[in-house]
């Protein structure tokens, strides 16, 4: 099964995208980018397995990363630079926040220098359990796998 819905939600307002398989992903984070600018955080959620690696992975090759984005449940924390500015942003900062227990233990992995930070856009996986390290404006983002 490959079809996810991501819904999107800022100051308030919904928008929701049933995205059929990766090829739409891909296409979905293009679009999604060119609304994105340095300091802008976007904070995903979701079950496991529900894509937001995927996402990423799909969202650092619109930026023309050439490394792979990997799924950093074990690194916690991975920057990419960019091969040139983009919105003001010099750099992706994704986070996986899975194994952490509060926002005290981002600090101690430096990512408080990323987050909200003007030249670095910032993708956090599992949100929840690090709640109070972001701005309220952060852009978030909820993944489903839908079921049949
Ligand atoms: N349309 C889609 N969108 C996202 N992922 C998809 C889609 N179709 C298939 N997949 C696959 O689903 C899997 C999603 O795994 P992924 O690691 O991205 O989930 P995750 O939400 O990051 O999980 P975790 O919470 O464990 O980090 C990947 O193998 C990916 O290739
Ligand atoms: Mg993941």
């Amino acid at each position: 099964m490959n079809k996810r819905i991501i819904t999107l939600k800022k100051y308030g307002a919904y928008a929701r995208f049933h995205i059929e398989d990766l090829k739409e992903l891909a296409v979905f984070a293009r679009e999604l980018l060119k609304q994105l600018k340095g300091g802008d955080v976007l904070a995903l959620s979701g079950e496991l397995g529900s894509g937001k690696t995927a996402f990423t992975k799909e969202l650092a090759k619109a930026f023309c990363i050439q490394k792979i984005v990997t799924s950093p449940t074990f690194v916690l924390m991975n920057v990419y630079a960019f091969s040139k500015k983009y919105h003001g942003a010099l750099r992706l900062c994704h986070i996986d926040a899975y194994r952490l227990k509060s926002a005290k233990e981002l600090e101690v992995l430096g990512a408080e220098e990323y987050i909200g930070d003007s030249a670095t856009i910032t993708v956090i996986e599992w949100p929840e359990r690090v709640k109070g390290s972001f701005s309220k404006d952060a852009l978030r983002m909820n993944f489903k796998i839908p079921k049949k």
